[in-house]
C-alpha cells in the first residue's frame, strides 16, 4: 500500500548521496552526480503509470538535483506525452516549421532529413537560454527523449549542458541581491530566435507578425521563489531577457551583462551526454541550458521533446497531491 500520501517533503529531505526508498517496496534509486546537477533515477519504466508516491519522490528529487536521467527507456510518443502531463500541461508550438509530429504536444528534434526536409526542429536550443520563460504562463520542466545519439570516433557528441541558477543566486553578491530583490524583467521570444538567425546562420523564417503577436514580450521577477525547494534562483537567461525594468537602460544593460557572464561560470555548470534511451527530466527553473552543436549535417541525432508549463505546480491541489509545501507558494 502506498503510505507516502500524508508525507511533506521538503528540498533538504535527502541529503547529498545514493538513496532509494521505502524499505521491503519496490524501488526506485536516486544516485546524484558529483556535480553541482544531476541524477540518475533507476526502477522505473516510463511507459508505465508511475505511481504517486514514485513521483513525489522524483518531483523532490528534481528540486534537488535540478536535471534528472532515466537511462534504458523504450517509449512511444504517447508514453512520453503521458509521463509528461503529470508535470503540467504541454505548450504547444508557434512555428509552422514544426516538425510533423504523430502525437500532438511531442515536438521531434532532429538534423535528420527526410523527402529533402529535416523531420524535426534542426537547430532548437543551440545557446543558453530557458524554454518559456518568454510567456506568461512560465515552462516548468522540459522532457528529452534520446533516440539517435552522434558520435565520431567513440566520442559521444550533440550533448547538453546546464547551469545551476539555485547556486548562482545563493553565490551573487549581497548587495545586488539586496538592490535587485524586487526587480523584475523583460523576456523576448524574439531575441532568441533572431539570435539563431543572425549568430548561428539558422535556416529558421524571421517571425511573422502573427508569432509576434501570438508571443509577445512579458515581465518576470528576477529573483522567483522556486515551486519545489521554497529557495530563491536567479531567473534571467541571456536567450530571452532583454531588460530589468524600473532602472535607466544604461544600467539595466550594464547589470545584464554582468549577470549573463556571472551565470554560466564553470562552477555552476554541468555538461549531459547522451545515451540512446535515455529520457531527461529537467527543471526549467532552477537551471539554464543549450544543445551543444557539434556535429556534422551527417552525424544525425534525434530527440523527441514535451515542453511542460508551470500549469499545475503552483496550483494548490496540484501540490497537495505531489506532498509539495504550500507555504512556497
Ligand atoms: C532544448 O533546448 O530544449 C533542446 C536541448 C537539446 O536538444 O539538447
Amino acid at each position: 500500500m502506498d503510505t507516502g500520501q500524508d508525507v511533506v517533503y521538503t528540498a533538504d529531505r535527502w541529503a547529498c548521496g545514493k538513496h532509494t526508498r521505502r524499505g521491503g517496496q519496490k524501488m526506485l534509486t536516486v544516485t546524484p552526480t558529483d556535480k553541482t546537477l544531476g541524477a540518475t533515477i533507476d526502477g522505473l519504466d516510463l511507459s508505465q503509470p508511475v505511481s504517486d508516491a514514485d513521483f513525489r519522490d522524483l518531483m523532490i528529487a528534481l528540486g534537488q538535483y535540478g536535471v534528472l536521467r532515466f537511462p534504458g527507456q523504450a517509449l512511444e510518443s504517447q508514453d512520453l506525452k503521458a509521463f509528461s502531463e503529470r508535470f503540467g500541461d504541454i505548450q504547444g508550438s508557434i512555428s509552422k516549421r514544426k516538425s510533423p509530429s504523430e502525437c500532438p504536444g511531442v515536438g521531434i528534434l532532429s538534423n535528420v532529413v527526410e523527402n529533402g526536409a529535416y523531420i524535426g526542429a534542426p537547430d532548437a536550443g543551440q545557446d543558453w537560454h530557458t524554454d518559456m520563460s518568454y510567456r506568461d504562463e512560465m515552462g516548468f520542466v522540459n522532457v528529452l527523449y534520446g533516440i539517435q545519439i552522434p558520435r565520431r570516433d567513440g566520442r559521444v557528441l550533440g550533448g547538453t549542458e546546464f547551469s545551476n541558477m539555485h547556486q548562482a543566486y545563493d553565490e551573487l553578491p549581497t548587495e545586488l541581491k539586496t538592490r535587485l530583490q524586487d526587480a523584475t524583467a523583460v523576456h523576448d521570444f524574439e531575441k532568441f530566435w533572431e539570435h539563431m538567425r543572425q549568430n548561428h546562420g539558422s535556416s529558421r523564417p524571421a517571425l511573422t507578425d502573427e508569432q509576434r503577436r501570438l508571443r509577445p514580450p512579458v515581465n518576470h521577477p528576477l529573483f522567483l521563489t522556486h515551486p519545489i525547494t521554497g529557495k530563491k534562483v536567479l531567473y534571467a537567461n541571456p536567450g530571452y531577457v532583454t531588460r530589468i525594468n524600473g532602472i535607466p537602460e544604461s544600467e539595466s544593460d550594464e547589470i545584464l551583462a554582468f549577470l549573463f557572464d556571472y551565470q554560466l561560470q564553470d562552477r555552476f555548470r554541468y555538461l549531459y551526454t547522451w545515451t540512446e534511451g535515455d529520457v531527461l527530466v529537467w527543471d526549467l527553473f532552477g537551471t539554464l541550458h543549450r544543445a551543444i552543436a557539434d556535429y556534422r549535417p551527417d552525424e544525425y541525432r534525434l530527440m523527441k521533446r514535451c515542453q511542460v508549463m508551470a500549469t499545475k505546480i503552483f496550483d494548490p491541489s496540484y501540490r497537495k497531491s505531489v506532498a509539495l509545501e504550500p507555504a512556497f507558494v
